[in-house]
């Protein structure tokens, strides 16, 4: 296996950790050991998590820490090679025949090559950071599709012949485990799961990403979100819920609204769910900061 122990200047797990912090990522020790790890053995990170923990945001962070450009493979249900490798620019090759006349045309020239991203990433390894992301929302032959791609970072291209990778580009792959991913594509990967972040740390994310945010408003908010994401909601709220929360109750309280119900009146944008609105009005009580000036 080819070892890189230093990508970008980054030596350690530790350096890494500075890194992302500076760029306003704030990871923990795990994560951090995680992504260099995955850095240095050149190996694709899977990171796993429930939606909002922060997963497709620590791809983008690493991605700018790398000084890497990130290009996103977003997953959907029905996603295909074609949507994910490359397609022919049907309208323009017509448009080519029409204009060409007589004259010869290479139907099959680059200019009518629509590159997606995993033949995107293939072209430009060095300064690429590949982020597939939500990769359970595919089905199980696309993930097989990806399977064979992270094994050989190559693309045959029937027309034109085959691409390959001059070096295996940063891979970062992103689940929110609505479904199990198969065994072989774990097994490439380097392996980590993000909870949602301890109190001290959430409260850290809010003050970083909201400025207008005092230390007890945010610390007020994250034991409330912390109450929230123990309920049996159908969307518990994510990382960023709690800094929105945290920055809509104290606009509101700027504007002379008292203390708890600067929070209940932007409930909205922490439970974006009408069933759970429903289920969480009455069970408010003994949620909401009181105090949080
Ligand atoms: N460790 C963190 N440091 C800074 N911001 C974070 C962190 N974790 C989550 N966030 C914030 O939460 C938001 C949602 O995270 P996101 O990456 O979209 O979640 P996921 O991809 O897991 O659904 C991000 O845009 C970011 O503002
Ligand atoms: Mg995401």
């Amino acid at each position: 296996m080819a070892v890189r122990p230093n990508i970008a200047g980054i030596d350690s797990p530790e350096a890494l950790q500075s890194a992302l912090v500076a760029a306003q990522y704030l990871a923990d020790d795990a994560l951090s050991t995680a992504a260099y790890l995955s850095l240095a053995l050149q190996k694709p990170m899977l990171l796993e998590g429930a939606p909002g923990v922060g997963k497709t945001e620590a791809a983008k962070a690493l991605g700018g820490v790398l000084g890497r450009n990130v290009i996103r493979l977003q997953c959907y249900e029905g996603i295909d090679a074609a949507a994910a490798l490359y397609e022919w620019n049907y309208p323009r090759q017509m448009l080519a025949i029409r204009q060409a006349g007589e004259d010869y045309l290479n139907l099959y020239d680059e200019q009518f090559l629509l590159a997606r991203p995993l033949l995107e990433a293939l072209r430009n390894p060095s300064q690429s950071l590949l982020l597939i992301d939500e990769i359970d929302r595919s089905d199980h032959e696309f993930e097989a599709f990806l399977l064979e791609f992270l094994s050989d970072f190559t693309i045959s291209i029937p027309e034109t012949g085959t691409v390959r990778a001059t070096e295996p580009p940063v891979v970062v792959l992103t689940s929110n485990r609505t479904r199990d991913l198969h065994e072989a594509l774990r097994r490439r990967c380097v392996y980590h799961w993000i909870d949602y972040p301890d109190a001290a740390l959430e409260a850290q994310i809010v003050m970083a990403r909201a400025s207008t945010v005092a230390q007890a408003t945010a610390e007020a908010v994250v034991a409330s979100v912390a109450h929230l994401r123990a309920e049996p909601l159908a969307k518990p709220p994510g990382v960023a819920e709690t800094v929105e929360w945290a920055e809509a109750a104290t606009l509101l309280n700027q504007q002379g609204a008292r203390w708890p119900d600067a929070f209940r009146r932007s409930i909205g944008v922490a439970l974006k769910d009408h069933d759970d609105l429903t289920y969480m009005m009455p069970r408010l009580e003994g949620i909401l900061p009181g105090e949080a000036a």
